[in-house]
């Protein structure tokens, strides 16, 4: 029913606040058994790619953008790694305001670039990262008076704890181990508050132990200072250095969870055991949740038995150049029975 209606009193939403509603939110947490079984845990996927812009990014986007109709800006504005210009992209259309989104150029998932573009926003491709393409869209931001609709916007990370709820609520208590994705580290943070806010108002017994996984080449969190020239396949992450660093170092001491890093070839095998063995196809930021899951096992700090729940962030066919890469061609026949006959073998 879309996040401002279903958790509106729990947020800040007001008489004055837009309705906006794309149905974001509510997506499956789906148990996967198959892979759990082999692992020892009792493992589920959150399938944020489920969202209508394809992400996670959704459900913090529909309350900055309602926010910012509010509050009458002219124009949102954002960079981004893909995927949160898509999200904005399509609230943007969605309500009928200007959106100007600054990628870093040539290393944005092809179905999130096509996103923007179709949804009509304007699209600029900065020559440098992330990091620098934030930079200037929050200076851009204040120049011109629009409003800034990355995780600096507090509205988007408000919103995103609607996922913990959802999480709690489904399987009645808080999962032992919660295993994210990490980039610019907003989510991470968001989840631990809505996991904290969740026992205070529920009453569920425990809290998670906060695992967040970054690629290997853009890994500032695990290393401890900034990274200046990330570098990854999961291009969603390839963030040097994260604006919500503090919170999410907060987030994972306090649960007593931590950081670390897979390597892409890691990212790439889990995206395909997720497929193969999951039925669910998430991008390659989103595996390095399953390829943490199993380095935690391989490292004998997978504890048996225990509730994991990963947060798949994004859907995979918003970067089917990354999933190609790494399969096979289909089987060619001609068009005869028999040449079809031939290759269906069990
Ligand atoms: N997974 C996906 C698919 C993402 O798109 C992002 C971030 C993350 C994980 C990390 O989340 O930044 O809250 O730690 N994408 C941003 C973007 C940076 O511009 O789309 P985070």
């Amino acid at each position: 029913m879309g996040v401002l209606k279903r958790y509106g009193e729990y947020l800040p939403v007001t008489e004055k606040t837009p309705a906006v509603n794309l149905e974001e939110g509510s997506t499956p947490l789906v148990n996967l058994e198959r892979i759990g079984s082999d692992l020892g845990v009792d493992l589920w996927g959150k399938l944020e790619g489920c969202n209508p812009s394809g992400s996670f990014k959704d459900r913090g986007m529909v309350l900055a953008v309602a926010k910012a109709l509010e509050d009458g800006a002219r124009a949102i504005v954002c960079a981004s790694t893909g995927n949160t210009s898509a999200s904005a992209a399509a609230y943007a259309a969605h309500v009928g305001v200007p959106c100007y989104v600054l990628l870093p150029s040539g290393k944005v998932a092809m179905g999130k670039l096509a996103q923007a573009l179709i949804y009509g926003a304007h699209v600029i491709a900065v020559d440098g990262n992330f990091d620098r393409a934030l930079e200037m869209a929050r200076e851009a931001a204040t120049e011109r008076g629009f409003a800034i609709v990355n995780s600096v916007n507090p509205y988007r990370l408000i919103a995103q704890r609607t996922g913990a709820w959802e999480i709690c609520e489904f399987l009645g208590d808080s999962p032992n181990l919660h295993v994210i994705p990490v980039g610019n580290a907003g989510n991470i943070s968001a989840y631990w508050a809505g996991y904290k806010e969740f026992r205070g108002m529920w009453k569920i017994k425990g809290l998670p132990k906060m695992m967040g996984f970054q690629a290997a080449g853009a890994a500032p969190l695990v290393t401890g200072e900034p990274c200046p020239n990330p570098e990854t396949v999961a291009t969603a992450i390839r963030i040097g250095n994260p604006v919500s660093a503090e919170l999410a170092r907060s987030a994972v001491a306090e649960s007593g969870g931590e950081f670390n890093s897979v390597t892409d070839e890691e990212i790439m095998e889990a995206q395909k055991i997720l497929a193969a063995k999951g039925g669910i196809f998430a991008e390659p930021a989103s595996c390095a949740t399953l390829a943490g899951v199993f380095k935690l096992k391989r490292e004998g700090r997978l504890p048996e038995g225990s509730s994991v729940v990963m947060i798949l962030t994004g859907n995979g066919l918003k970067d089917p150049d990354a999933a190609l890469s790494q399969v096979g061609e289909p089987t060619r026949i001609g068009g005869t029975m028999e040449e079809l006959m031939e290759v269906l073998r069990p």
